[in-house]
């Protein structure tokens, strides 16, 4: 595995290969790093589906809205390398904040069709500008064709998606599904942060979900659903942020559920935040 730390070099690389094969399919991974079994499933689909895969390592200072979450960000570089190396990676890009953001740590704005006004956007302003922005620049980077993201971020594959169609990028987005540990808990790089007790205690997310696809019902109030799903939920220890039930497309709260639906849930566990998200389609 080539691993490449400045634009410069990396472009170089990538304009090589590409000048032996002109239709090379690059498959690009971002990530911030922290790699657990979530993103090898996302890297191990791209090497399925592409010819030359670039995964990049950044955590993105932009996207942060807290100093001390930014701070305490895991970062594993070592451990991460060794993992692309097995899975067969062909390119890390392990950029530095003055590669990515030459000029200023600025956000870039675009009309996001309110899609970054609900939920993580509401509770983390700026968050989605900062990603935005971040992935914009690695598509102008890396160039690929195809890029992978995880569903749990399932605000964010949307908010991509909708980028994608607005810069007109002609680049193939693709959602790979949830990955959970064998008791049911979304994986996360901030999975590493919890103590055994909490590892246990966030285990009321997933629960929460299962026991709302209990009681689910096509066309059901959300009011009720919402409401029974949010007391199962405090019967656990941790503390509730959202618990939205939206429309797939729009990403608004409806009034009645249906299979186009997603519960999303966002909730404090001690000092960790966890993000997790099931579709009533998928039940
Ligand atoms: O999902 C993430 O890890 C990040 O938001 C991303 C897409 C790598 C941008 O920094």
């Amino acid at each position: 595995m080539n691993i490449k730390r400045t634009e410069l070099d990396l472009r170089e690389e990538l304009d090589r290969i590409k000048s032996e094969n002109k239709d090379l399919i690059v498959g690009f991974v971002p990530t911030m790093g922290a790699l657990h079994h979530g993103h090898a499933q996302l890297i191990k689909k791209a090497i399925e589906q592409s010819d030359f895969v670039v995964v990049s390592v950044f955590v993105n200072p932009t996207q942060f809205n807290k100093e001390a979450d930014l701070e305490n960000y895991p970062r594993t570089e070592e451990a991460d390398i060794e993992l692309l190396r097995s899975l067969g990676c062909d390119l890390l890009f392990l950029p530095s904040i003055k590669d990515v953001y030459p000029d200023s740590l600025d956000s870039k704005k675009i009309d996001l069709n309110g899609l970054d006004l609900v939920m993580e956007g509401a509770f983390r302003p700026g968050h989605f500008d900062g990603v935005v922005t971040v992935v914009n620049r690695f598509f102008e980077i890396v160039q690929p064709t195809k890029a992978f993201f995880g569903k749990k971020d399932f605000q964010q594959l949307a908010i991509i998606n909708r980028m994608v169609e607005v810069l007109e990028w002609e680049i193939q987005i693709i959602g790979i599904d949830i990955q959970r540990s064998i008791e049911g808990l979304a994986l996360s790089s901030r999975n590493s942060l919890l103590s055994d007790q909490e590892l246990k205690d966030a285990l009321i997310i997933h629960e929460t979900m299962t026991f709302g696809k209990s009681i689910y019902k096509d066309g059901m109030s959300t009011i009720s659903l919402k409401s029974d799903m949010e007391a199962f939920f405090n019967k656990g220890n941790l503390e509730l942020e959202y618990l939205s039930i939206i429309d797939n497309k729009s990403l608004q709260e409806v009034t009645t559920v249906n299979e186009d639906c997603t519960v999303c849930i966002a909730a404090y566990c001690g000092e960790v935040r966890l993000i997790d998200n099931t579709q009533f389609g998928d039940f």
